[in-house]
């Protein structure tokens, strides 16, 4: 079969590149250990950052729902799937973010997705980050308009693109935190930009929502930048939140052209029912219970004062997401492996997900890692074995 054999061929390419993936069966829940293969690791890579996934108050929301409104929802939001629990869940996040209003998506890369298409047409003009999201330059590739990429938070190559464009509709596509770096949008001069040019200016604070923010409503309350005019935030709700999902938020003349017009909102059914009660319930505790952002963001601190006296090679993030770049794939692998041997999880991080030569393990945090899951952590990251692998030529 030439077909399979053509397959077959980049299996074997891709692992002769050292990037091959596999995926680990969880025995457990998402939670601040994982139980894989029998083997309990500490878990230093999942995007759960304020340790909702398990909690109980989403739990018992979800179940509630379930026996209430039973499990599937049945249809897409616009024939009769649309139920009362999605509207509320709705009226939480616009309210947490300050926007006029929340539509919720099933998944991020769908409202991603929906953003382009709805707002652009072939002659207007779409700028993204070069680092931007797979989503969001998928979003680019599926839409009419010509997508043009600027240099990685590079703001003056947004206003000289801005600057000589005639294009009647211009829009500025960002990741708010960067989900390989965990660096940060440049989202306050972006968007006194965007306005200057009569731009749309678009955030998609997946890993920021939960996390940044006075009370957890992302990168854009944290720079004072408003959902509104046209400023407009995307946010997931399957990574701080610990549930499933996404929203975009803004004004509501913006949000109701979603609704008109967003295929990937229009042609799918809507989330279930015992989703949609976990997410209000994880809104309410981002809301009420600040302390998980704060021991949050002590943990990041404490790891980057320790990893910068180690020398370790750290990357310019102040979010949940440290990384160590490590440059080949065969040594983030080697890494991943030495973790793995010391009961950690954290993930090599290859090409294509980040640019050749810099493969790297992707680090997170999470509100439930203790001091002690944190020296465990150092403890290997400062021991020969890994200083070995950051000089590659000396450990051949
Ligand atoms: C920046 C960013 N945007 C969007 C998504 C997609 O969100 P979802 O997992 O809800 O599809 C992800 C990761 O999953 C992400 O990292």
């Amino acid at each position: 079969m030439p077909w399979q054999d053509e397959i077959e061929r980049t299996f074997h390419q891709r692992k002769q590149q050292n990037r091959w993936r596999t995926r680990k069966r969880l025995q457990s829940a998402q939670g601040r250990t994982l139980n894989i293969d029998g083997q309990s690791l500490l878990n230093f890579c999942s995007n759960d950052y304020l340790a909702l996934a398990d909690h109980p108050a989403l739990k018992r929301a979800a179940i509630a729902a379930t026996e209430t409104f039973g499990t599937g929802s049945g249809a897409s939001h616009l024939v009769c799937g649309h139920q009362e629990l999605h509207h509320q869940l709705e009226r939480k996040i616009a309210a947490l973010v300050g926007a006029e209003q929340a539509v919720v998506f099933s998944t991020g890369y769908m409202a991603n997705l929906a953003v382009p298409q709805t707002f652009l047409g072939r002659n207007d003009l779409l700028l993204e980050d070069k680092l931007n999201h797979a989503s969001l330059l998928d979003a680019g590739a599926i839409s009419p308009v010509k997508m043009k990429r600027y240099p990685h938070l590079d703001v003056d190559a947004v206003d000289q693109a801005l600057t000589g464009s005639n294009a009647k509709r211009k829009m500025v596509l960002t990741d708010g935190v960067f989900s390989m770096d965990g660096d940060v949008a440049p989202v306050r001069r972006l968007a006194d930009l965007c306005e200057r040019h009569d731009a749309m200016l678009v955030v998609d604070d997946a890993h920021g929502f939960g996390v940044l923010g006075a009370n957890g409503a992302g990168l854009l309350q944290r720079e004072n930048v408003s959902v509104s005019g046209n400023v407009l935030m995307v946010g997931t709700l399957g990574k701080a939140a610990g549930s499933f999902g996404a929203f975009i938020a803004g004004d509501a003349v913006y949000l109701q052209a979603l609704i008109q017009f967003a295929r990937t909102y229009i042609y799918t059914t809507a989330l279930p029912p015992a989703v949609a009660a976990a997410s209000i319930a994880a809104i309410d505790l981002i809301k009420s219970e600040a302390e998980r952002r704060e021991r949050l963001h002590s943990l990041i601190k404490r790891f980057r004062n320790e990893a910068t006296d180690a020398k370790l090679p750290l990357m310019p993030s102040q979010t949940a997401i440290q990384p160590l770049v490590l440059g080949s794939e065969k040594n983030a692998l080697a890494v991943d492996a030495l973790l793995r041997e010391n009961n950690i999880l954290a993930i090599a991080i290859r090409p294509p997900t980040v640019t050749a030569g810099s493969a790297r393990i992707r680090l997170t945090f999470r509100a439930d890692h203790t001091d002690e899951d944190l020296d465990q952590l150092l403890a290997v990251l400062i021991s020969d074995s890994f200083r070995r692998l950051l000089q590659p030529e000396e450990a051949e």
